[in-house]
C-alpha cells in the first residue's frame, strides 16, 4: 500500500493550477446515460473516482475514453441497467446512476451503498423522491430494483438539503413526463452547473441557483458537450496549506465565489487574500488566529473542509471550535492530528481545539478522502517526517496531490 513521506516546515510558494472538480464530474458522468450519444467532457480530473465511475459506465455498456483530461463517453451502446456491488461499494456516488437509468430504460438495479468511514450515509431522499415520481422500487438482496418504470412529474420538498438527492431527482425529471418541482434543494456549483449542462441540452429547468427549481420533462436531450468547473475543495485545501505553512499560493483556475466561504474564515485567521476573477493569492500569516466555524451547505462553510480547517487551527494562537452539522462523526483525522501533537477535544459534533506552537512529525493513518487531506497540510507544517498510510484515499478526490505540492517546494513523495 502506498505512503506519502513529508518533511515538514518549509513554507509553500508558488503557483498551483487547480483540477476540474470530482463532484461536479461524477453526476455530469451520470447523466450521459440519458441520451444516446457521443457526449464530450473536458477538464475533468483523472482519479480514482472518475476512473471508477468510467468502469460503472463501461458496465452498461457505453465506451469510455479518456485522451488527457477530455473525457469521451458513447452511451449509444448502452444495455444493461445494473450497477455492480463490487463498483458501487468503493464510491457511493455510483447511485448516481439509478434516475438516469429509470429515466431512459424505465429500469435500473443499482447496488445499495452501504455506511462509509463516518456515518450510515442513506440514500432515502432519493428513493422516495424516484418514488413520489412513480418508481416502484424494491430492495432486492442489497440492490434497489427497479422495473417498468414510467417517471412522471411530482412535488418534492427535500426534509434536509442534499447535494446527491438533488442532482439524483433533476436527472430523472428532465426526461419524465409532465412537470416536477424540487424543494429545498441543494445549492452547491455541482448540482448548479449539472442543471445548466443539462439546460445547455435542451432540458427546461427554471430556478437554477434558488431553494426551488421547477423542470418540465422533455421527450428528448442532445450530448453533452461542457469543461467541468474547478474544484473548490482542492483550491481550499491548498489555501489552507498555505495559511498552515505560512506561505504564498496562487491558486489558478479556480471560480474565488465557488470557495468564498473558507476564504473568508482563512482571512479571519490572519491570512491576506487576493481574489482575481479566476485566481486566487493565499498568503499565510505567521500563526493562525483561532476561528469558530460551523459547517453549513452551500453557501455556508463545506464539510469537506472541515478536516482541513482543523489542520489549521491545532497550530493556531489560541483555542478554535468548530461544529460538523451535516456528517455527525466525520472527525476520524482528530486522533491522527493527535499524533502529531495537536490537542483536540471532541464533543460529540464538535471540536475544540486548542492551538500549539509546532506539530511533530508521526506515522498517522488516512481514513477518508479529506481527512488525508487534513494529515498531509498537517504533515507540512510539522517539524521533522511524517509517514501518511493508506493515502489511496487521497488518489480518490485529489489529481496529482504530491507532485503540485512539490512544484511548491513541499518535500514529499510516495513510497510503493
Ligand atoms: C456530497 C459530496 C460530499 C459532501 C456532501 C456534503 C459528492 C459526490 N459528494 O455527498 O463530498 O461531503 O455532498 O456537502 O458530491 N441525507 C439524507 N438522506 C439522503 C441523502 C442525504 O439524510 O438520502 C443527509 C446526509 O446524511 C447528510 C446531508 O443529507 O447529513 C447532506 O448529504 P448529501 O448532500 O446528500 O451528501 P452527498 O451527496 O452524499
Amino acid at each position: 500500500m502506498d505512503k506519502l513521506r513529508v518533511r515538514g516546515g518549509k513554507p509553500l510558494e508558488g503557483t498551483v493550477r487547480i483540477s476540474g472538480a470530482k463532484n461536479a464530474a461524477l453526476p455530469v458522468m451520470a447523466a450521459t446515460l440519458l441520451t444516446p450519444g457521443v457526449h464530450r467532457l473536458r477538464n475533468v480530473p483523472r482519479l480514482r473516482d472518475t476512473h471508477t465511475f468510467a468502469r460503472v459506465l463501461e458496465r452498461l455498456g457505453a465506451k469510455v475514453a479518456f485522451d488527457a483530461n477530455l473525457l469521451t463517453i458513447d452511451t449509444q451502446g448502452v444495455n444493461s441497467v445494473e450497477a455492480p456491488y463490487e463498483l458501487v461499494k468503493t464510491m457511493r456516488a455510483s447511485i448516481y446512476v439509478l434516475g438516469p437509468l429509470l429515466a431512459r430504460f424505465g429500469e435500473a438495479k443499482v447496488s445499495l451503498p452501504g455506511g462509509c468511514a463516518w456515518g450510515p450515509r442513506p440514500v432515502n431522499l432519493h428513493l422516495t423522491g424516484l418514488q413520489a415520481m412513480g418508481a416502484a422500487l424494491e430492495i432486492e438482496h442489497g440492490y434497489i430494483v427497479g422495473r417498468d418504470a414510467k417517471l412522471k412529474g411530482a412535488t418534492i420538498d427535500f426534509e434536509v438539503v442534499s447535494v446527491g438527492a438533488t442532482a439524483q431527482l433533476m436527472m430523472a425529471a428532465v426526461l419524465a413526463e409532465g412537470t416536477t418541482v424540487l424543494e429545498n434543494v441543494a445549492l452547491e456549483p455541482d448540482v448548479t452547473v449539472l442543471g445548466e449542462v443539462l439546460v445547455a441540452c435542451g432540458a427546461r429547468i427554471e430556478g437554477l441557483g434558488s431553494r426551488r427549481l421547477t423542470i418540465r420533462g422533455v421527450s428528448s436531450l442532445r450530448p453533452i458537450d461542457t469543461a467541468i468547473i474547478p474544484d473548490r475543495i482542492e483550491a481550499a485545501t491548498f489555501a489552507a496549506a498555505a495559511a498552515m505553512t505560512g506561505g504564498t499560493i496562487r491558486l489558478e483556475n479556480v471560480v474565488p465565489d465557488h470557495f468564498e466561504a473558507a476564504l473568508g474564515k482563512l482571512e479571519e485567521s490572519g491570512c491576506v487574500i487576493r481574489r482575481a476573477a479566476d485566481a486566487v493569492t493565499v498568503s499565510g500569516p505567521a500563526r493562525p488566529r483561532p476561528v469558530s466555524v460551523v459547517t453549513h451547505p452551500f453557501p455556508g462553510f463545506p464539510t469537506d473542509m472541515q478536516a482541513q480547517m482543523i489542520a489549521v487551527c491545532a497550530i493556531g494562537e489560541g483555542t478554535s471550535v468548530i461544529e460538523d452539522t451535516i456528517y455527525l462523526d466525520r472527525f476520524t483525522h482528530v486522533p491522527e492530528l493527535a499524533r502529531m501533537g495537536a490537542r483536540i477535544e471532541l464533543k460529540g459534533n464538535v471540536a475544540v481545539v486548542k492551538g500549539v506552537d509546532r506539530l511533530a512529525g508521526a506515522q498517522v493513518m488516512a481514513t477518508d478522502l479529506r481527512a488525508s487531506a487534513s494529515l498531509v497540510i498537517a504533515a507540512l507544517a510539522a517539524r521533522g517526517e511524517t509517514l501518511v498510510d493508506r493515502i489511496y484515499h487521497l488518489d480518490r478526490g485529489y489529481e496529482s496531490l504530491e507532485q503540485k505540492l512539490a512544484a511548491l517546494g513541499a518535500e514529499i513523495e510516495r513510497i510503493h
